[in-house]
Protein backbone atom coordinates (compact mmCIF):
# COMPACT_ATOMS: atom_id res chain seq x y z
CA UNK A 1 0.00 0.00 0.00
CA UNK A 2 1.35 3.23 -0.86
CA UNK A 3 2.02 5.26 2.60
CA UNK A 4 0.10 8.22 1.49
CA UNK A 5 -2.98 6.27 1.85
CA UNK A 6 -1.83 5.75 5.64
CA UNK A 7 -2.02 9.22 6.16
CA UNK A 8 -4.59 10.57 8.85
CA UNK A 9 -6.50 13.63 7.15
CA UNK A 10 -8.29 16.51 9.54
CA UNK A 11 -8.73 20.22 10.32
CA UNK A 12 -7.21 22.95 12.62
CA UNK A 13 -9.25 25.63 13.95
CA UNK A 14 -8.75 28.27 16.39
CA UNK A 15 -10.99 29.87 19.77
CA UNK A 16 -10.69 33.36 18.54
CA UNK A 17 -11.08 32.87 15.21
CA UNK A 18 -13.92 31.01 15.35
CA UNK A 19 -15.64 30.74 18.84
CA UNK A 20 -17.88 34.43 19.04
CA UNK A 21 -19.53 34.37 21.73
CA UNK A 22 -16.95 36.53 23.09
CA UNK A 23 -18.87 37.47 26.47
CA UNK A 24 -21.30 34.21 26.77
CA UNK A 25 -21.75 32.33 29.82
CA UNK A 26 -18.90 34.14 31.56
CA UNK A 27 -16.11 34.30 29.51
CA UNK A 28 -13.82 36.85 30.48
CA UNK A 29 -12.34 39.09 27.97
CA UNK A 30 -9.16 38.44 26.22
CA UNK A 31 -6.15 40.47 24.30
CA UNK A 32 -8.09 40.07 20.81
CA UNK A 33 -11.08 40.87 22.38
CA UNK A 34 -9.48 44.16 23.32
CA UNK A 35 -6.76 44.70 20.69
CA UNK A 36 -9.91 44.77 17.97
CA UNK A 37 -11.76 47.55 19.17
CA UNK A 38 -8.51 49.75 17.39
CA UNK A 39 -10.37 49.01 14.26
CA UNK A 40 -7.50 50.62 12.27
CA UNK A 41 -5.61 47.48 13.25
CA UNK A 42 -7.71 45.44 11.17
CA UNK A 43 -7.80 45.69 7.49
CA UNK A 44 -11.67 45.50 7.20
CA UNK A 45 -12.53 46.72 10.76
CA UNK A 46 -14.03 43.82 12.04
CA UNK A 47 -13.57 41.88 15.11
CA UNK A 48 -14.70 38.17 16.42
CA UNK A 49 -17.22 39.22 18.60
CA UNK A 50 -19.29 37.34 16.63
CA UNK A 51 -16.99 35.48 13.76
CA UNK A 52 -18.27 32.35 13.04
CA UNK A 53 -20.24 31.46 16.42
CA UNK A 54 -18.46 28.41 16.67
CA UNK A 55 -19.65 28.28 20.06
CA UNK A 56 -23.05 28.04 18.92
CA UNK A 57 -23.05 25.71 15.98
CA UNK A 58 -20.00 23.53 16.95
CA UNK A 59 -22.04 20.28 16.16
CA UNK A 60 -22.57 21.52 12.41
CA UNK A 61 -18.98 22.25 11.70
CA UNK A 62 -17.44 19.23 13.21
CA UNK A 63 -20.74 17.05 11.48
CA UNK A 64 -19.20 18.91 8.61
CA UNK A 65 -15.64 17.50 8.97
CA UNK A 66 -17.12 14.09 9.71
CA UNK A 67 -19.24 14.21 6.50
CA UNK A 68 -15.55 15.29 4.44
CA UNK A 69 -13.83 12.18 5.87
CA UNK A 70 -11.61 13.92 8.07
CA UNK A 71 -10.41 12.00 11.56
CA UNK A 72 -9.09 14.84 13.05
CA UNK A 73 -10.42 18.27 14.70
CA UNK A 74 -8.14 19.86 16.05
CA UNK A 75 -9.49 23.52 18.22
CA UNK A 76 -7.81 25.45 21.19
CA UNK A 77 -9.33 25.99 23.96
CA UNK A 78 -10.33 30.24 25.05
CA UNK A 79 -8.11 30.85 28.22
CA UNK A 80 -10.31 33.48 28.89
CA UNK A 81 -13.30 31.18 28.77
CA UNK A 82 -11.92 28.60 31.47
CA UNK A 83 -10.49 31.09 33.65
CA UNK A 84 -12.38 34.71 33.13
CA UNK A 85 -9.46 36.48 35.24
CA UNK A 86 -6.88 34.21 33.77
CA UNK A 87 -6.13 32.37 37.07
CA UNK A 88 -8.01 31.53 39.73
CA UNK A 89 -11.79 30.71 39.74
CA UNK A 90 -12.92 28.33 36.93
CA UNK A 91 -15.84 29.16 34.66
CA UNK A 92 -17.98 25.99 35.06
CA UNK A 93 -19.91 26.42 31.80
CA UNK A 94 -16.55 27.21 29.60
CA UNK A 95 -15.60 23.73 30.90
CA UNK A 96 -19.02 22.40 30.15
CA UNK A 97 -18.73 23.77 26.58
CA UNK A 98 -15.29 22.39 25.68
CA UNK A 99 -16.53 19.14 27.21
CA UNK A 100 -19.76 19.29 24.77
CA UNK A 101 -17.30 19.87 21.87
CA UNK A 102 -14.87 16.85 22.83
CA UNK A 103 -17.56 14.45 23.75
CA UNK A 104 -19.64 14.88 20.24
CA UNK A 105 -16.59 14.51 18.63
CA UNK A 106 -15.96 11.24 20.32
CA UNK A 107 -19.74 10.48 19.60
CA UNK A 108 -19.54 11.16 15.72
CA UNK A 109 -16.38 9.28 15.27
CA UNK A 110 -13.58 12.08 14.72
CA UNK A 111 -10.88 12.63 17.20
CA UNK A 112 -10.33 15.88 18.74
CA UNK A 113 -7.01 17.51 19.50
CA UNK A 114 -6.27 20.58 21.75
CA UNK A 115 -4.33 23.25 21.48
CA UNK A 116 -4.09 25.10 24.82
CA UNK A 117 -2.99 28.31 23.64
CA UNK A 118 -3.73 29.82 20.50
CA UNK A 119 -2.91 33.33 20.98
CA UNK A 120 -5.68 34.85 23.06
CA UNK A 121 -4.25 35.50 26.40
CA UNK A 122 -6.91 36.74 28.92
CA UNK A 123 -7.17 40.47 29.11
CA UNK A 124 -7.04 40.32 32.85
CA UNK A 125 -3.09 38.91 32.43
CA UNK A 126 -2.17 41.23 30.29
CA UNK A 127 -2.70 43.56 32.75
CA UNK A 128 -0.46 42.57 34.47
CA UNK A 129 2.63 42.36 31.88
CA UNK A 130 1.09 39.45 29.79
CA UNK A 131 4.33 37.56 28.35
CA UNK A 132 6.88 40.07 29.54
CA UNK A 133 5.75 39.03 33.55
CA UNK A 134 7.94 35.76 34.14
CA UNK A 135 4.74 34.80 36.70
CA UNK A 136 3.27 34.13 33.18
CA UNK A 137 4.84 30.57 33.76
CA UNK A 138 3.49 30.06 36.42
CA UNK A 139 -0.57 31.25 35.48
CA UNK A 140 -0.03 29.04 32.68
CA UNK A 141 1.14 25.94 34.16
CA UNK A 142 -2.01 26.13 36.49
CA UNK A 143 -4.05 26.63 33.14
CA UNK A 144 -2.86 23.95 31.34
CA UNK A 145 -3.20 22.06 34.83
CA UNK A 146 -6.68 22.54 34.81
CA UNK A 147 -7.14 21.51 30.81
CA UNK A 148 -5.00 17.97 31.78
CA UNK A 149 -7.26 17.42 34.94
CA UNK A 150 -10.68 18.07 33.09
CA UNK A 151 -10.17 16.99 29.38
CA UNK A 152 -7.27 14.45 29.86
CA UNK A 153 -9.18 11.38 30.29
CA UNK A 154 -10.80 12.32 26.40
CA UNK A 155 -8.23 13.89 24.81
CA UNK A 156 -5.18 12.06 23.85
CA UNK A 157 -3.01 14.53 21.62
CA UNK A 158 -2.19 17.86 22.99
CA UNK A 159 -0.46 20.78 21.32
CA UNK A 160 1.16 23.39 23.97
CA UNK A 161 1.59 26.28 22.00
CA UNK A 162 0.86 27.53 18.43
CA UNK A 163 3.46 29.19 16.37
CA UNK A 164 5.65 31.09 19.28
CA UNK A 165 7.14 32.98 16.35
CA UNK A 166 4.26 34.57 15.30
CA UNK A 167 2.32 35.14 18.36
CA UNK A 168 5.65 36.97 19.77
CA UNK A 169 6.62 38.41 16.34
CA UNK A 170 3.35 40.09 15.36
CA UNK A 171 1.98 40.94 19.25
CA UNK A 172 5.55 41.47 20.68
CA UNK A 173 7.88 42.77 18.21
CA UNK A 174 5.36 44.50 15.44
CA UNK A 175 2.86 45.74 17.18
CA UNK A 176 0.35 44.03 14.07
CA UNK A 177 -1.48 41.94 16.53
CA UNK A 178 -2.92 41.57 19.78
CA UNK A 179 -1.36 42.73 22.13
CA UNK A 180 0.32 45.26 20.14
CA UNK A 181 3.13 45.79 21.52
CA UNK A 182 6.41 46.80 19.77
CA UNK A 183 10.39 46.75 20.46
CA UNK A 184 13.15 44.04 20.86
CA UNK A 185 12.91 43.77 24.90
CA UNK A 186 9.49 43.20 25.14
CA UNK A 187 9.62 40.35 21.91
CA UNK A 188 12.96 38.85 24.10
CA UNK A 189 11.96 38.62 27.09
CA UNK A 190 7.97 37.79 26.04
CA UNK A 191 9.87 34.92 23.96
CA UNK A 192 12.03 33.23 26.67
CA UNK A 193 8.50 33.16 29.16
CA UNK A 194 6.94 31.56 26.15
CA UNK A 195 9.42 28.89 25.92
CA UNK A 196 9.79 28.48 29.08
CA UNK A 197 6.43 28.14 30.06
CA UNK A 198 5.54 25.67 26.87
CA UNK A 199 8.40 23.23 28.62
CA UNK A 200 6.71 23.50 31.82
CA UNK A 201 3.17 22.62 30.23
CA UNK A 202 4.62 19.83 28.52
CA UNK A 203 5.73 18.61 32.09
CA UNK A 204 2.50 19.05 33.61
CA UNK A 205 1.00 17.09 30.78
CA UNK A 206 2.67 14.52 31.00
CA UNK A 207 1.86 13.86 34.22
CA UNK A 208 -0.82 11.83 33.17
CA UNK A 209 0.46 8.80 31.45
CA UNK A 210 -0.47 7.85 27.24
CA UNK A 211 -0.96 11.98 26.48
CA UNK A 212 0.81 13.14 23.54
CA UNK A 213 2.38 16.18 23.62
CA UNK A 214 3.66 18.07 20.95
CA UNK A 215 4.21 21.95 19.48
CA UNK A 216 2.88 23.67 16.99
CA UNK A 217 5.54 25.58 14.97
CA UNK A 218 5.62 28.49 12.25
CA UNK A 219 7.86 27.45 9.67
CA UNK A 220 9.13 29.81 6.78
CA UNK A 221 11.87 28.92 3.73
CA UNK A 222 14.58 31.63 3.73
CA UNK A 223 15.99 32.84 0.82
CA UNK A 224 19.17 34.72 0.10
CA UNK A 225 17.93 37.08 -2.56
CA UNK A 226 21.88 37.13 -4.12
CA UNK A 227 24.66 35.02 -3.90
CA UNK A 228 26.28 37.31 -2.17
CA UNK A 229 28.11 36.21 1.64
CA UNK A 230 26.65 39.46 2.83
CA UNK A 231 22.80 38.30 1.72
CA UNK A 232 23.85 34.54 2.77
CA UNK A 233 24.42 35.87 5.89
CA UNK A 234 21.47 37.34 5.88
CA UNK A 235 19.39 34.75 5.30
CA UNK A 236 20.83 32.49 7.97
CA UNK A 237 20.40 35.14 10.55
CA UNK A 238 16.47 35.54 9.28
CA UNK A 239 16.47 31.72 9.56
CA UNK A 240 17.22 31.41 13.22
CA UNK A 241 14.79 34.19 14.07
CA UNK A 242 11.89 31.79 12.12
CA UNK A 243 13.13 28.77 11.73
CA UNK A 244 15.19 27.71 14.96
CA UNK A 245 14.62 30.42 17.96
CA UNK A 246 11.85 28.43 19.08
CA UNK A 247 13.13 24.79 18.44
CA UNK A 248 16.51 24.49 19.16
CA UNK A 249 16.68 25.51 23.13
CA UNK A 250 13.69 22.89 23.79
CA UNK A 251 16.52 20.66 22.08
CA UNK A 252 19.06 21.71 24.62
CA UNK A 253 20.92 23.22 22.04
CA UNK A 254 20.32 27.05 23.75
CA UNK A 255 19.26 29.77 21.73
CA UNK A 256 20.96 30.14 18.04
CA UNK A 257 22.23 33.32 19.05
CA UNK A 258 25.81 32.41 16.72
CA UNK A 259 23.84 33.58 13.89
CA UNK A 260 21.65 36.06 15.18
CA UNK A 261 23.90 37.91 17.37
CA UNK A 262 20.93 39.73 18.88
CA UNK A 263 19.73 37.25 20.23
CA UNK A 264 22.62 37.49 23.18
CA UNK A 265 20.34 40.44 24.98
CA UNK A 266 18.50 37.46 26.11
CA UNK A 267 20.85 36.36 28.88
CA UNK A 268 19.51 39.43 30.63
CA UNK A 269 16.43 37.31 30.89
CA UNK A 270 17.83 33.81 31.36
CA UNK A 271 18.26 32.95 35.33
CA UNK A 272 20.40 30.19 36.54
CA UNK A 273 19.08 26.63 35.32
CA UNK A 274 16.53 28.35 32.75
CA UNK A 275 18.52 26.19 30.02
CA UNK A 276 18.16 22.85 31.44
CA UNK A 277 14.47 23.97 32.03
CA UNK A 278 13.65 24.38 29.00
CA UNK A 279 14.85 20.92 27.54
CA UNK A 280 11.83 19.39 26.00
CA UNK A 281 11.46 16.05 24.43
CA UNK A 282 8.16 16.66 22.71
CA UNK A 283 6.15 13.18 21.59
CA UNK A 284 5.59 14.79 17.69
CA UNK A 285 6.27 18.31 15.99
CA UNK A 286 3.67 19.71 14.54
CA UNK A 287 4.73 21.37 11.35
CA UNK A 288 2.90 24.77 9.50
CA UNK A 289 4.51 26.55 6.90
CA UNK A 290 2.85 29.05 4.42
CA UNK A 291 5.26 30.44 2.32
CA UNK A 292 8.43 31.44 1.56
CA UNK A 293 10.79 34.63 2.48
CA UNK A 294 13.62 36.13 0.40
CA UNK A 295 15.94 38.26 2.33
CA UNK A 296 18.42 40.63 1.32
CA UNK A 297 20.79 42.53 3.45
CA UNK A 298 20.21 46.26 4.74
CA UNK A 299 21.63 48.37 7.10
CA UNK A 300 18.63 50.42 8.44
CA UNK A 301 16.85 47.68 9.66
CA UNK A 302 17.90 47.59 12.76
CA UNK A 303 18.68 44.50 14.80
CA UNK A 304 17.92 41.91 11.70
CA UNK A 305 19.63 43.79 9.11
CA UNK A 306 17.27 42.17 6.39
CA UNK A 307 14.95 43.72 3.83
CA UNK A 308 12.38 41.21 2.40
CA UNK A 309 11.99 41.08 -1.07
CA UNK A 310 8.19 41.01 -2.06
CA UNK A 311 7.53 38.39 -3.97
CA UNK A 312 6.07 41.08 -6.73
CA UNK A 313 9.20 42.07 -7.51
CA UNK A 314 10.45 38.20 -8.52
CA UNK A 315 7.44 37.17 -9.96
CA UNK A 316 6.57 34.47 -7.69
CA UNK A 317 3.04 33.75 -7.47
CA UNK A 318 1.36 35.09 -4.51
CA UNK A 319 -2.26 34.66 -2.60
CA UNK A 320 -4.68 37.10 -0.92
CA UNK A 321 -2.39 37.38 1.91
CA UNK A 322 0.40 38.79 0.00
CA UNK A 323 2.37 35.81 0.86
CA UNK A 324 3.92 33.28 -1.92
CA UNK A 325 1.99 30.46 -2.48
CA UNK A 326 4.87 28.00 -1.53
CA UNK A 327 3.71 24.13 -1.23
CA UNK A 328 6.92 23.17 -1.64
CA UNK A 329 8.30 24.42 1.54
CA UNK A 330 5.93 21.30 3.08
CA UNK A 331 8.50 18.36 1.65
CA UNK A 332 11.90 21.04 2.55
CA UNK A 333 10.75 21.42 6.73
CA UNK A 334 9.35 17.96 6.79
CA UNK A 335 12.99 16.90 5.64
CA UNK A 336 14.62 19.40 8.03
CA UNK A 337 13.20 18.08 10.94
CA UNK A 338 13.72 14.71 10.27
CA UNK A 339 17.24 15.29 10.37
CA UNK A 340 16.53 16.29 14.53
CA UNK A 341 15.42 13.03 14.74
CA UNK A 342 14.33 10.66 12.69
CA UNK A 343 12.33 8.73 14.59
CA UNK A 344 10.25 11.46 16.02
CA UNK A 345 6.31 11.62 14.42
CA UNK A 346 5.86 14.78 12.45
CA UNK A 347 2.59 16.21 11.53
CA UNK A 348 1.77 18.97 9.62
CA UNK A 349 -0.65 20.45 12.17
CA UNK A 350 -1.61 23.61 9.37
CA UNK A 351 -1.55 23.97 5.84
CA UNK A 352 -3.70 26.37 3.11
CA UNK A 353 -3.70 28.74 1.19
CA UNK A 354 -6.02 31.98 1.32
CA UNK A 355 -8.23 32.80 -1.45
CA UNK A 356 -10.35 36.23 -2.26
CA UNK A 357 -14.05 35.97 -2.15
CA UNK A 358 -14.40 36.27 -5.99
CA UNK A 359 -11.29 33.84 -6.70
CA UNK A 360 -12.68 30.21 -7.84
CA UNK A 361 -11.54 27.26 -5.45
CA UNK A 362 -10.42 25.05 -8.08
CA UNK A 363 -7.18 27.48 -7.56
CA UNK A 364 -7.59 25.27 -3.32
CA UNK A 365 -7.71 21.97 -4.81
CA UNK A 366 -4.67 22.73 -6.72
CA UNK A 367 -2.84 23.82 -3.86
CA UNK A 368 -3.84 20.59 -1.76
CA UNK A 369 -2.63 18.13 -4.97
CA UNK A 370 0.63 20.15 -4.55
CA UNK A 371 0.63 19.45 -0.86
CA UNK A 372 0.23 15.67 -1.18
CA UNK A 373 2.93 15.29 -3.92
CA UNK A 374 5.48 16.34 -1.62
CA UNK A 375 3.87 14.68 0.91
CA UNK A 376 3.96 11.59 -1.05
CA UNK A 377 7.49 12.07 -2.14
CA UNK A 378 8.76 12.53 1.60
CA UNK A 379 6.89 8.83 2.81
CA UNK A 380 8.65 7.53 0.15
CA UNK A 381 11.84 8.54 1.46
CA UNK A 382 11.00 7.03 4.67
CA UNK A 383 10.20 10.79 6.32
CA UNK A 384 7.76 9.27 9.71
CA UNK A 385 4.88 12.04 8.60
CA UNK A 386 1.53 10.68 10.60
CA UNK A 387 -1.19 13.31 9.21
CA UNK A 388 -1.98 16.67 7.99
CA UNK A 389 -4.34 18.90 9.40
CA UNK A 390 -6.10 21.83 6.97
CA UNK A 391 -5.88 25.05 7.45
CA UNK A 392 -9.23 24.90 7.83
CA UNK A 393 -12.74 23.90 7.67
CA UNK A 394 -14.71 26.90 7.73
CA UNK A 395 -13.50 30.70 6.68
CA UNK A 396 -13.08 32.78 9.55
CA UNK A 397 -11.56 35.75 11.21
CA UNK A 398 -8.34 35.62 9.87
CA UNK A 399 -6.42 38.04 12.75
CA UNK A 400 -5.47 41.54 11.62
CA UNK A 401 -6.49 40.84 8.10
CA UNK A 402 -9.81 40.73 9.47
CA UNK A 403 -12.45 38.57 7.42
CA UNK A 404 -10.89 39.12 4.13
CA UNK A 405 -8.35 35.93 3.43
CA UNK A 406 -10.43 33.17 2.81
CA UNK A 407 -8.96 29.98 4.09
CA UNK A 408 -11.67 27.62 4.71
CA UNK A 409 -12.70 24.55 2.50
CA UNK A 410 -16.46 25.46 3.54
CA UNK A 411 -17.79 28.88 3.36
CA UNK A 412 -20.29 30.93 5.86
CA UNK A 413 -22.92 33.66 4.87
CA UNK A 414 -21.95 36.51 7.01
CA UNK A 415 -25.70 37.04 7.32
CA UNK A 416 -27.03 34.01 8.44
CA UNK A 417 -24.08 32.29 9.33
CA UNK A 418 -25.24 29.40 7.48
CA UNK A 419 -22.47 26.79 5.98
CA UNK A 420 -22.00 25.67 2.33
CA UNK A 421 -18.90 23.58 1.05
CA UNK A 422 -16.66 24.74 -1.08
CA UNK A 423 -15.48 22.97 -4.35
CA UNK A 424 -12.04 21.99 -2.42
CA UNK A 425 -14.29 20.36 0.24
CA UNK A 426 -16.24 18.01 -2.54
CA UNK A 427 -12.68 17.03 -3.97
CA UNK A 428 -11.56 16.31 -0.75
CA UNK A 429 -14.45 13.93 0.01
CA UNK A 430 -14.20 12.27 -3.03
CA UNK A 431 -10.32 12.20 -2.60
CA UNK A 432 -10.51 10.08 1.05
CA UNK A 433 -12.99 8.15 0.10
CA UNK A 434 -10.67 7.15 -2.75
CA UNK A 435 -8.09 6.68 -1.02
CA UNK A 436 -9.55 4.24 1.04
CA UNK A 437 -10.40 1.43 -1.36
C1 LIG B 1 -1.27 30.45 11.18
C2 LIG B 1 -2.16 30.57 12.39
C3 LIG B 1 -3.61 30.40 12.09
C4 LIG B 1 -4.04 31.01 10.78
C5 LIG B 1 -3.07 30.71 9.66
C6 LIG B 1 -3.31 31.44 8.36
O1 LIG B 1 -0.10 31.18 11.40
O2 LIG B 1 -1.80 29.60 13.34
O3 LIG B 1 -4.34 30.89 13.18
O4 LIG B 1 -4.37 32.30 10.91
O5 LIG B 1 -1.76 31.03 10.05
O6 LIG B 1 -2.78 32.70 8.38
Amino acid sequence: MSKIKSLIWGVATAAAQTEGAYRTDGKGLSIWDVFTRKTHKIKDKSNAKVAINFYERYKEDIDIAVSIGLKVFRFSISWSRILPEGVGKINPKGIAFYNNVINYCHEKGITPWITTYHWDLPQKLQEKGGWTNREVINWYADYVTILRDHFGDRVKYWILINEGIVCMGGGYFLGVHAPGKIGIQNFLVSTHHLLLAQAKGFEVLKKKKNLKVGTAISCTKIEPYRNTSRDIKTAKRIDALMNRLFIEPHLGKGYPFQDLPILRRMSKYCIDGDEDKLKVDFDFWGIQTYTREVVKSTWYIPYLGALLVKPKYRNAETSIMGWETYPKGIPYFLNRFSKYDPKKPLWLTECGVALSEQEDDIKRIAYYREVISGMDSVLNEGINLKGILLWTLVDNFEWAEGYIPKFGIVSFDPKTLNRTWKKTAYWLKEYLSNIKL
